[in-house]
């Protein structure tokens, strides 16, 4: 059989006077104008932003007590600011992308991921360290805790889950094995030592309430 295909444009429908495609046109222009109008409006009303970067530019850390003012890119980590500025090495870099626990810091206080947090987002904000948790020489309680439940093997992971458990037992004074289970969660411990970290937690609550 002898098929004739059919490459004709097919007539648009239409939309009272006008053709679809007119329609569609003539809309796509009045939502563009508005949001442009909108766009606009918010510009004008947006604060003024300093841009720094993407160059070495001056910040300033708290760190451990002390004032520290450095240079540095804008996309220099927290992590790579301690360790390679400041030659605290205490906090690990493992996974460098928010997992696994063992770059944690305190920041005002609260346990945070330092590989995930710019140096210049920590400008004045206060940040302990591992090595910021000793005080006159004299070891954390939970430090201590560690050490007596046997709460490490290889150690890689231990500062990341000394500095976490010091952040969480200063918010929750009296917890269960459950809440630490459960606040100690951001911390990962490839040598299994989950059962040593618990109890160490919860002998370090009694030492720091006492
Ligand atoms: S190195 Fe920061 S969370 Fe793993
Ligand atoms: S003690 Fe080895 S990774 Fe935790």
């Amino acid at each position: 059989m002898n098929r004739r295909k059919d490459h004709s444009r097919k007539k648009e429908p239409s939309v009272g006077p006008l053709t679809r495609r007119d329609f569609l046109k003539g809309a796509g222009v009045a939502v563009s104008t508005g949001m442009l109008a909108a766009h606009a409006t918010s510009a004008e009303a947006a604060p003024e932003t300093e841009v720094v970067g993407p160059g070495a530019t001056s910040i300033t850390l708290r760190v451990n007590g002390k004032t520290q003012p450095l240079s540095l890119e804008p996309r220099v980590t927290l992590l790579d600011a301690l360790r390679n500025n400041l030659d605290l090495t205490g906090a690990k870099r493992v996974c460098d992308r928010g997992v696994c626990g063992t770059c944690t810091v305190l920041m005002d206080g609260k346990p945070v991921y330092a590989c995930s947090v710019l140096a210049i987002e920590a400008e004045g904000r206060e940040i302990t360290t591992i090595e910021g948790l000793m005080k006159n020489g004299k070891p954390h309680p939970v430090m201590t805790a560690f050490v007596d439940n046997d709460a490490q093997q290889c150690g890689f992971c231990t500062p990341g889950f000394v500095v976490a458990c010091a952040g969480f037992l200063t918010k929750h004074p009296n917890p269960t094995e459950e809440e630490v289970k459960n606040g100690l969660g951001g911390n990962l411990c490839r040598c299994g030592t989950y059962i040593g970290v618990r109890a160490a937690a919860l002998e370090a609550a009694k030492a720091m309430k006492a």
